[in-house]
């Protein structure tokens, strides 16, 4: 999950050193700054590149600004001229900061501590793309996806084919772990579930692993639910991560049978502290740390957390692997 940002003073100070988001994922040097922050101050066992997911769209040509207080706004491509107009041809240098942020991290970082690369899964990257801002049900690309499906298709596939290479080019510079990020994947029906969220990732997989055979790729289907073990099975992804609704029993028995899993501590518990935060990270230990485990939040973490939450989570977690 993401965890740098804007809970960190450091980062908010970088931040306006940088001049704006956008700047500050451009930036090698900024960027590797960032993406230690959390190291800094609490025991993790592995870091996640500081980028984002929209990058991709922007190096196919998009328009994309993040304004304060509103998050991303893109200019929407829903129409098959729009579509069209995106292209790969300029990918690799637009994203060539990411390609070296990458392999600085890989040397600064600790052989202990795992490098963790992502991108967007299609299907939630596509809802920014088609609808120009995020939204809760992601109404307006559901329905282009019914009514201009090979439109949309083109779209999807587009995506499938830079995401693979980006990834591709990530592993090459040193991240040692993959995960794809599929946020709004829990809203699709049955149908739409597999032809947007499943089969695009199953086809970056098999693209990563023709070169990668062995490479981990965690797949974090958000709001999936009962459709967890299917998505395992048909992707082909090697752990998942679980969001806050999961059930932990569930989890177990379901989940965990077929791969590791990672989650899913509330991050809203994190900003509340206290007993019911420590109570919970206990239960969810209890619960999962018998079968293949990592412990991690089960959404990206909130501006308004206490940093030292964060660090009595880590400190229990330390103090449960004693025993
Ligand atoms: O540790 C890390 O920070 C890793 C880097 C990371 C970011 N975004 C940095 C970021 C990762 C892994 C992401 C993923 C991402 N980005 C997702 C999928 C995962 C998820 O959390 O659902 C999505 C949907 C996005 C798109 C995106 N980027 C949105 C909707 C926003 C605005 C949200 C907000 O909190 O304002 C962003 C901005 C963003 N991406 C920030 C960070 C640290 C905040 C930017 C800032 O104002 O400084």
């Amino acid at each position: 999950m993401r965890q740098a940002g804007r809970y960190l003073p450091e980062y908010m100070e970088r931040r306006k050193t940088a001049g704006s988001f956008l700047d500050l994922c451009f930036s090698p040097e900024f960027a590797v700054e960032v993406t230690l922050q959390p190291l800094r101050r609490y025991q993790m066992d592995a870091a996640i590149l500081f980028s984002d997911i929209l990058l991709i769209p922007q190096a196919l040509g998009q328009h994309l600004e993040f304004r304060q207080g509103e998050g991303p706004v893109l200019t929407p491509v829903d129409t098959a001229d729009k579509i069209n107009m995106l292209s790969m041809d300029g990918l690799h240098e637009h994203l060539a900061p990411v390609y070296e942020t990458v392999k600085r991290l890989h040397h600064e970082i600790p052989e202990t501590t795992a490098l963790i690369g992502f991108a967007g899964a299609p299907w939630t990257v596509a809802t920014y793309m088609v609808g120009g801002h995020g939204s809760s049900d992601q109404a307006v690309t559901r329905q282009f996806a019914y009514q201009e499906e090979e439109v949309f298709q083109s779209l999807i596939d587009l995506l499938v084919k830079a995401t693979s290479e980006y990834l591709i080019k990530q592993i090459q510079q040193g991240a040692e772990v993959i995960q794809l990020f599929d946020t709004w994947a829990g809203n699709l029906p049955e149908d739409e579930f597999q032809k947007w969220a499943v089969e695009p990732v199953r086809k970056i997989i098999l693209n990563i692993r023709a070169q990668y055979p062995k490479i981990p790729i965690i797949g974090f289907p958000r709001g999936a639910g009962s459709r967890y073990p299917d998505y395992i099975r048909a992707t082909g992804v090697t752990a998942v991560s679980i969001d806050t609704t999961m059930p932990l029993e569930w989890v177990r028995d379901n989940i965990q049978t077929l791969c590791p899993v990672q989650g899913n501590l509330d991050p809203l518990l994190l900003v509340a502290g206290g007993e019911k935060m420590e109570n919970r990270v206990r239960e969810i230990l209890d619960c999962l740390s018998e079968g293949p485990f990592i412990f991690n939040l089960g959404h990206g973490i909130v501006p308004q957390t206490p940093p030292e939450n964060v660090a009595r989570v880590s400190e229990i977690i330390r103090e449960y692997q004693k025993k």
